[in-house]
C-alpha cells in the first residue's frame, strides 16, 4: 500500500512506519492520522510483522504536534470531535494493538507527537530529542490522551508541571522521568530499536499480545487488571505457542513458536 504522508516497510519481521512530512516537521494532519491508522492496522494483521517501529523522517522531528493550521478556526463541537476521532483512530488504537509498537523518537515530539509516542508501548529517543506538551501556550489542552498518559508515565506532579509550563524536556531528563526507556545517538537509534525488536521476536507473539492487553487493563476505567490477567493467563494454556514453549523448555531446545 502507498501513502501520501507515510513510508511503511517490512523487513525481517519488523515493520518500520515513518511519518513523512518533513517540511511540516511531520505534524499530524487528518490525512496522516487516517493513514497511520491504516498502516498500523495492516501491520497488525500481517502475521510476518512481529514488531512495529514508528519514527519520523528527517533529522529534526519525530512529530511537532497536531497540524495547527487545520484546527485554528474550529468551534467547540469541532474541537471535541477532533479529539474524539483522533483518540479512536490513532492514539487508543495504537495502544491496544497486539503487535508491540516501539516509538523511535528522532527529534521534536511535541503535543500530538509526544501523545503519539506515549500511546506506543514504549519509547527510545535520540540525544537531540525534545519532548513537551505545549498546548496551553496555544490556549488549548492536550486532546489526544496527553493529560492521561503523561501522568501515568511520569507521575502527576511532573505531568502537571510539563503541561502548565508548556516547556520541553531533553532526552536525558525524559530518561530520568521514565518517559523514555533509552537514549541513543541519532545514528544508532533505529538499529538499537531493531535490536530490542529482535529480542521481542524470540518470544511468543500470542503471549505478548495477551500481556499487552493485561498491562493496558490497569489503565482502563472500570476494568480490573488482575481479573484480565487471570483470564489472559488461562487463555495462554489453550494456545499452540504455550504447547511449543513448554515442550521446547522440557526438551532443552529453542522454542519455534507458531505465533498468531
Ligand atoms: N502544525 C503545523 N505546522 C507546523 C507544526 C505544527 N504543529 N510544527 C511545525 N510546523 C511547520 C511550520 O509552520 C513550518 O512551516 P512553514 O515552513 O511552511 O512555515 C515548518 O513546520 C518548520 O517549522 P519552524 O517553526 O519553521 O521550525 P523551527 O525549527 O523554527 O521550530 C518548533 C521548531 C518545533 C519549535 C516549532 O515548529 C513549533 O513550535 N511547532 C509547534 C509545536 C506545537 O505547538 N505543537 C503542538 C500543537 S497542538
Amino acid at each position: 500500500m502507498s501513502y501520501n504522508n507515510l513510508l511503511s516497510n517490512t523487513e525481517s519481521g519488523i515493520t518500520t512506519i515513518t511519518i513523512n512530512r518533513p517540511s511540516k516537521l511531520n505534524a499530524l494532519n487528518q490525512e496522516t492520522i487516517k493513514e497511520l491508522h491504516e498502516a498500523l492496522k495492516a501491520a497488525n494483521e500481517d502475521a510476518s510483522a512481529k514488531v512495529i517501529v514508528l519514527t519520523g523522517s528527517g533529522e529534526k522531528a519525530f512529530v511537532a504536534g497536531a497540524d495547527i493550521s487545520e484546527f485554528a478556526n474550529f468551534n467547540v463541537e469541532q474541537g471535541e470531535a477532533l479529539a474524539a476521532d483522533g483518540q479512536r483512530l490513532l492514539f487508543d488504537f495504537v495502544e491496544s494493538l497486539s503487535t508491540p509498537v516501539i516509538a523511535a523518537v528522532n527529534g521534536f515530539a511535541l503535543g500530538g507527537g509526544l501523545e503519539l509516542a506515549m500511546a506506543c508501548h514504549f519509547r527510545v529517543a535520540s540525544t537531540n530529542a525534545k519532548m513537551g506538551l505545549p498546548e496551553v501556550s496555544l490556549g488549548v489542552i492536550p486532546g489526544y490522551g496527553g493529560t492521561q498518559r503523561l501522568a501515568q508515565l511520569v507521575g502527576k506532579g511532573r505531568a502537571m508541571e510539563m503541561v502548565m509550563t508548556a516547556g520541553m524536556i531533553d532526552a536525558n531528563q525524559a530518561l530520568s522521568y521514565g518517559l523514555i526507556n533509552h537514549v541513543k545517538t541519532q545514528e544508532e537509534l533505529l538499529s538499537f530499536c531493531y535490536s530490542v525488536a529482535s529480542k521481542i521476536m524470540r518470544n511468543s507473539s500470542v503471549a505478548i499480545g495477551a500481556a499487552i492487553k493485561a498491562v493496558n487493563a490497569n489503565f482502563t476505567d472500570g476494568v480490573n487488571g488482575f481479573d484480565v490477567e487471570i483470564k489472559e493467563f488461562g487463555n495462554c494454556f489453550g494456545t499452540e505457542d504455550f504447547a511449543e514453549g513448554t515442550t521446547a523448555f522440557l526438551e532443552k531446545r529453542k522454542a519455534d513458536f507458531p505465533g498468531r
